[in-house]
């Protein structure tokens, strides 16, 4: 039967590639989205995904978020923590509204959306759970303290949750994504892509979200069964972890 995959921010950027390429393999797949309900239609549209709205930052709406979700298409095998926002700023003119807003979205989100699906897959003794983390929270960014802050404490939830899973066949794992050409890295001055990004990317190009995809999907499958509490960088060469 049709495993059921859950992809946060799944309408847009690296998520819909995501959600595209499960779909692809043969999943039932649900995309989550936030905001754009435009995006979110078209998306649908174009590829038959059903897109499902709610906050990840919001505890109960996770909840209830899941439950459609699981009314509708069985239980969730696969979950995929994508979801993400940046609110660049220099430390010194970071404001809190900044902080919460990225660490509520980024970090948060993960224990939000995890918490309501861990139960059953433990029950179920399968489970694969997948967090879109960045190299920024593997290096550290300037004017990305919040982003930086959240994208590392990623790293040490799927850490811990990877041993808890163990026993009871879920895989929890970390992809570590460069700087790809979505919405989230054209919002950066082009002038700052050039001078202070570009140049540190040895394969000299931002990365495509199929990029990202392709590594999500071997996670997600039967043959990744051994590797958990991993991360899997995929920038470009800029940072070797
Ligand atoms: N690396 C090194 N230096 C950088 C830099 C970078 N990425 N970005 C900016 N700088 C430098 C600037 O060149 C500038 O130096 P000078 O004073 O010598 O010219 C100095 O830092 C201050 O920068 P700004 O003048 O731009 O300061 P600002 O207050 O106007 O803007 C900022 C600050 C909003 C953080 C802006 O610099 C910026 O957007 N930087 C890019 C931050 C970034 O990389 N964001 C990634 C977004 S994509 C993403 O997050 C996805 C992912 O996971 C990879």
């Amino acid at each position: 039967m049709a495993r059921v995959a859950v992809v946060t921010g799944g309408t847009r950027g690296i998520g819909a590639a995501v959600a595209k390429a499960l779909k692809a393999e043969g999943y039932i797949v649900a995309a989550n989205y936030a905001g754009n309900d435009e995006a979110a239609a078209a998306f649908s549209k174009e590829t038959g995904i059903p897109s499902y709205k709610w906050d990840v930052s919001d505890f109960d709406a996770c909840a209830e978020g899941i439950a459609k979700v699981e009314a509708a298409h069985g239980p969730v095998d696969v979950l995929v923590n994508n979801a993400g926002i940046t609110r660049d700023s220099m430390f010194h003119k970071m404001t809190k509204d900044q902080w919460d807003a990225v660490i509520g979205t980024n970090l948060t989100s993960l224990f939000n959306m995890t918490r309501p699906v861990w139960e059953g897959m433990r029950a179920r003794k399968f489970g694969r759970v997948i967090c879109i983390s960045s190299v920024n929270g593997q290096k550290g960014q300037l004017g990305q303290v919040n982003y930086s802050a959240s994208k590392a404490g990623d790293l040490g939830f799927v850490k811990a949750l990877a041993q808890e899973g163990a026993r009871a066949g879920i895989t929890v794992n970390a992809v570590c994504p460069g700087y790809i050409a979505t919405d989230m890295v054209k919002a950066v001055d082009p002038a700052v892509i050039e001078k202070n990004i570009l140049p540190h990317i040895p394969v000299g190009r931002l990365g495509e979200p199929e990029e990202i995809a392709r590594a999500v999907v071997f996670l997600a499958s039967d043959h990744a069964g051994f590797i958990t509490g991993s991360t899997l960088s995929a920038n470009g060469g800029q940072y070797m972890a």
